[in-house]
């Protein structure tokens, strides 16, 4: 079997096992990328995307703003990676320093995002228009750090204008470290199925920096599966963390016995009560919302799922939503 390897580098951070968590903008906030990392098996943390110019501002205004937050992240997350972008390559060179200087272990930079109001402002992949700006960003923001400096961009704009090979050059002329492809085009948006053999076509066309392979990863079979076709050094991983926060703790079991751990409810119930008294503990703004959200996610595979969704939803303060998920489980956990 091909197996998940062990390690990687970026540069000269270790990145062990070679498995990281895909920057989720509204999900792999602090609390959920600590919750990840406790669970063990995941080599590398990101931020959700930040913008390089609310960076910048709230650096000059020096007071606690929305940015800030996206930015905080605790000594147990390392090694983790600050993700920003934007699309002006100075403002993004005075963000990338502020990363730095905040004690990321890499910056990395988005040209994926389809989110309309990000293309608009030329960013994410809105880039993949302008590959003479990608250069002018990267080689300004790799002058501007000396941590590893990585992206993450989709295949292209669309089908008819591919760029993946493009950008893999270019990363390796400015000097990258390494570079994660998620290869659906903008256009595709989540539609589909991301095609692997672009990630196999730019392992192959990469000589000196490691290849990162996302898109579509939903088991432990999987990811040694993307292994196997594509030869990437490393996998990425997004949704199917959000509703199954064990997949590296699975992956590592996986590669090193052939078989892995299955939740079982009361796991579950651990899970969403450990990841409630986080977020509770955080004392956040709109944690209500939050844990909401993260019922959507939480209940993927519980009994009885639908139901707890409706209570939690129904739900007005953080205390009325912890009673009624320990109620449910109760009771869940009674009748089994
Ligand atoms: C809710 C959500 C938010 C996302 N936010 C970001 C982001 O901030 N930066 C980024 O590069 N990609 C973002 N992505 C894309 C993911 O990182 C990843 O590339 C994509 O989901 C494909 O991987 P998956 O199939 O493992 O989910 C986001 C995806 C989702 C579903």
């Amino acid at each position: 079997m091909v197996k998940v390897p062990a390690q990687f580098h970026i540069g000269p951070v270790l990145i062990a096992p070679a498995t990281v968590l895909a920057p989720m903008a509204g999900v792999t906030d602090t609390v959920f990328r600590r919750l990840i990392r406790q669970q063990g098996g995941c080599g590398l943390l990101m931020t959700e995307f930040t913008s390089s110019h609310g960076v910048v501002a709230t650096q000059k205004a020096r007071k606690p703003t929305r940015t800030f937050r996206y930015l905080a992240f605790e000594p147990e997350e390392h090694p983790i990676t600050a993700q920003l972008f934007g699309a002006d390559p100075k403002v993004m060179a005075e963000a990338a320093r502020v990363c730095q200087d905040l004690g990321f272990d890499a910056v990395d930079i988005n040209f994926g995002c389809p989110v309309n109001k990000v293309v608009k402002c030329n960013g994410g992949s809105g880039c993949l228009r302008d590959l003479p700006l990608v250069r002018r960003i990267l080689t300004e923001v790799r002058k501007a750090i000396t941590i590893p400096l990585t992206m993450k961009f989709r295949a292209g704009w669309n089908d008819k204008e591919l760029v993946y090979l493009e950008m893999g050059r270019l990363a390796e002329e400015c000097g990258l470290q390494a570079i994660a492809l998620h290869p659906r085009t903008r256009e595709q948006g989540y539609a589909g199925r991301a095609d692997w053999s672009r990630i196999a076509a730019l392992k192959a066309a990469t000589k000196t920096i490691p290849v990162i392979g996302n898109g579509d990863i939903l088991t432990p079979e999987d990811a040694c599966r993307m292994v196997a076709e594509t030869g990437c050094d490393a996998v990425m991983i997004g949704r199917a963390a959000a509703s199954n926060p064990w997949i590296f703790r699975q992956i590592q079991e996986y590669v090193t016995t052939g078989s892995y751990f299955r939740p079982t409810e009361r796991d579950r119930y651990d899970m969403m009560r450990k990841y409630y008294d986080m977020m509770s503990d955080q004392a956040a703004p709109d944690t209500v919302g939050k844990m909401k959200q993260f019922a959507t996610y939480f209940t993927h595979g519980v009994r009885n799922g639908s139901k707890l969704r409706t209570i939690i939803y129904q739900s007005q303060t953080v205390s009325e939503i912890l009673e009624k998920v320990d109620a449910f489980f109760q009771g869940e956990l009674v009748a089994a």
